[in-house]
């Protein structure tokens, strides 16, 4: 059996990708199924915690005991994360979030035309996960926050925010690399101020829409922690590990 060493935590996960409209029928989206996710709210749920799913375009069944919020855009998404921020002690960043958006919608199908196409202008989404980061050290006053990167042992860092209203302890964010796994996952958990950021490498057949995952965790303060290839559920349980342990 798991641990009951959630109990009393709110916990809010992402899931999915978000969709951007081009027109009335068209999107830019990404491969993600949801699937891992899904088994970190169903993981959380069985440790106990009182779990928020936000799930961007996910067609799996709602998992029992969690609240579930479905969105489609990265604003969708974005308000719904952060307005359930509000009073979370941790929050999990598994949805991959397109980074950017086409700078306008049409509000009709754009239609074949005889000539070139028209270009679709992008334009930069907000980056939710840096913003939680932000905001946790603006409202904690800064200072702790930059101390707490410092700990020597994954334990120090969410007691020491707890104070700090509205925010959430614990912030994990979720990272996919091709290349450079390690060194660009270090930089990416530095810059977007988590406490956990889970590294997967992807691509041949790796993470996307598979039941299974393999991943580096890297912790702030802490060493990384290797998870090896396996089901999304024992990947998910090493973070709520890692999490629990933050609160220790
Ligand atoms: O920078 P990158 O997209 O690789 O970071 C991935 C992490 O950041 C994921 O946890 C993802 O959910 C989050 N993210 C976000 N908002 C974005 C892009 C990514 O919260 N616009």
């Amino acid at each position: 059996g798991r641990p009951r060493d959630l109990v009393g935590r709110k916990i809010v996960v992402s899931a999915g990708g978000t969709r951007e409209a081009i027109d009335p029928v068209r999107y830019i989206g990404n491969r993600s199924s949801g699937l891992q996710g899904y088994a970190l709210a169903r993981t959380a749920v069985a440790r106990g915690a009182e779990v928020t799913l936000v799930a961007a375009n996910v067609t799996l069944p709602d998992p029992a005991g969690a609240a579930v919020t479905r969105v489609q855009s990265t604003a969708e998404l974005r308000e719904a994360v952060l307005a359930a921020s509000e009073d979370a002690d941790v929050v999990v960043m598994a949805a991959a979030v397109a980074d950017f958006r086409p700078a306008a919608r049409h509000d009709t199908k754009i239609k074949k035309t005889d000539g070139e196409p028209e270009p679709i202008r992008l334009t930069k989404n907000p980056d939710i996960l840096a913003e939680l980061g932000e905001r946790r050290r603006q409202r904690s006053g800064g200072a702790a926050v930059v101390a707490v990167a410092d700990v020597a042992v994954p334990g120090g860092s969410a007691m020491d925010v707890a104070g700090a209203k509205g925010v959430p302890a614990v912030i994990v964010g979720f990272a996919a690399e091709t290349h450079d796994v390690l060194a660009n996952g270090q930089a990416k958990l530095a810059r977007k101020g988590c406490d956990l950021l889970v590294v997967n490498q992807v691509g041949e057949g790796l993470a996307f829409g598979t039941p299974d995952n393999a991943a580096t965790v890297l912790v702030a303060g802490g060493d990384p922690v290797e998870v090896p290839f396996g089901p999304k559920e024992d990947l998910a349980d090493a973070v709520w590990d890692l999490v629990a342990a933050r609160f220790a």
